[in-house]
């Protein structure tokens, strides 16, 4: 069998090409490096053993598109392609609108046309909003995102149900990541975020290595067990899984199906700098500053329904995540730059 991933380059992406190609799935990547680095490529050869083909296009670009698959035998789609910082959808709404929701249309479309129905797609938790309350269960009503990159992933959850309705043919798997963090343990392969880190696990560790100062603790009064944000911390490795199971089911069934891909457990900010400290034996010097706007106190995932339908859940703790995602900054402390 043959998947397309697309943002195969970037960090989720890497680490599902990862295991593919463990699970001996043939492997086509398609990505545009806008968000990453040629150099992740050798390391996935060099992990796994494996060869696979790789097109540098842009999902948008139809035409470059349809050449990949007339070329390959494309049994299904993971697409992973997509902007995704927080802060940067704020002031580029219309990239990140182009980008996500009309690169994911003109990708839908020449899948269409070579009928390649099978796709699953990164959603995220963030679906779920300010209005509902963890721990979030696939079956609540989406929420309204409090940013463009969220309101993305809406857009194109209904895009997607929207083409099911029009053609039962279709499958697709909707996977909402909660917070994907850690790193291969090989080291090889990580997240290497541009510039300053938004995401609490990068700025930690590149706090710890000594390429930033102190850590901004944003806000100490949520109503959460010692005031900080708790959230449903995620190994790269299991979520890379998950999606293996994800395809499997795509590939064998039609519909459309909703997963939450999380541990069920919350933790908070000032656990995961603790557990990074003690398991890694570094400091993270840290203050405590204001809320950061948007941000909810608590998000965690019920994920029965991926246990329940795809067999899969999580299986590594916090531990394996800071240790992981130490030995990935350490090993490249500027990332895939040399
Ligand atoms: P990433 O930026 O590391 O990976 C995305 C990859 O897609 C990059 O390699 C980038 O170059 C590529 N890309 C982007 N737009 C493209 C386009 N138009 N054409 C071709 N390639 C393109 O991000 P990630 O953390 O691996 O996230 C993967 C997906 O999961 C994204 O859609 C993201 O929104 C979603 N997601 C991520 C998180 C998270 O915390 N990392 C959480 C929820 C959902
Ligand atoms: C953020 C995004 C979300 C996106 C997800 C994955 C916002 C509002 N939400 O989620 O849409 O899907 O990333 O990319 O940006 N924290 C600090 N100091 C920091 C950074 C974070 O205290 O320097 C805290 C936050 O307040 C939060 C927790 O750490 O309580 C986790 O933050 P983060 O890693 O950014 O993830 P989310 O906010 O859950």
């Amino acid at each position: 069998m043959s998947i397309l991933v697309a943002g195969g380059a970037g960090y989720i992406g890497s680490h599902t090409s990862v295991e593919l190609l463990n699970a001996g799935y043939d492997l086509v990547i398609v990505d545009n490096y806008c968000n990453s680095s040629p150099l992740v490529l050798d390391r996935i050869k060099t992990i796994t053993g494996k060869d696979f083909k790789f097109y540098e296009c842009n999902i948008c670009n139809r035409e470059g598109m349809r050449k990949i698959f007339q070329q390959e035998k494309i049994d299904a789609v993971i697409h992973f392609a997509g902007l995704k910082a927080v802060g940067e959808s704020c002031v580029k709404p219309l990239e990140y609108y182009e980008n996500n929701v009309w690169g994911s249309v003109a990708l839908l479309e020449v899948m269409k046309e070579f009928g390649c129905k099978k796709i699953v797609f990164s959603s995220s938790a963030t679906v779920y909003g300010s209005e509902n309350k963890a721990p979030f269960v696939e079956t609540m009503p989406v929420g309204t995102a409090t940013n463009p990159y969220g309101t993305t992933k809406i857009y194109i959850e209904n895009i997607l149900q929207d083409l099911y309705k029009s053609d039962n043919e279709w499958s697709i798997s909707l996977l909402r990541y909660f917070n994907p963090i850690g790193a291969h343990p090989s080291g090889l392969i990580g997240e290497n975020p541009n510039g300053i880190p938004n995401n609490l696990m990068p700025y930690v560790s590149q706090v710890a290595v000594g390429k930033l100062a102190c850590l901004s603790v944003n806000g100490n009064d949520y109503p959460t067990p010692d005031g900080t944000g708790v959230r449903d911390y995620i190994h790269v490795v299991d979520l890379a899984l998950g999606h293996i199971k994800a395809v499997q089911r795509v590939l064998k069934k039609t519909g459309v199906d909703i997963y939450n891909l999380g541990t069920g457990k919350g933790y908070s900010v000032l656990e995961v700098v603790e557990t990074f400290k003690r398991v890694n034996g570094v400091d993270v010097p840290y203050k405590i500053a204001p809320r950061r706007p948007g941000d909810i106190a608590t998000c965690y995932a019920n994920a029965d329904k991926a246990y329940k339908e795809l067999g899969w859940k999580a299986e590594r703790n916090l531990e394996d995540m800071c240790r992981d995602t130490w030995n990935w900054q350490k090993k490249n402390p500027n990332g895939y730059e040399q």
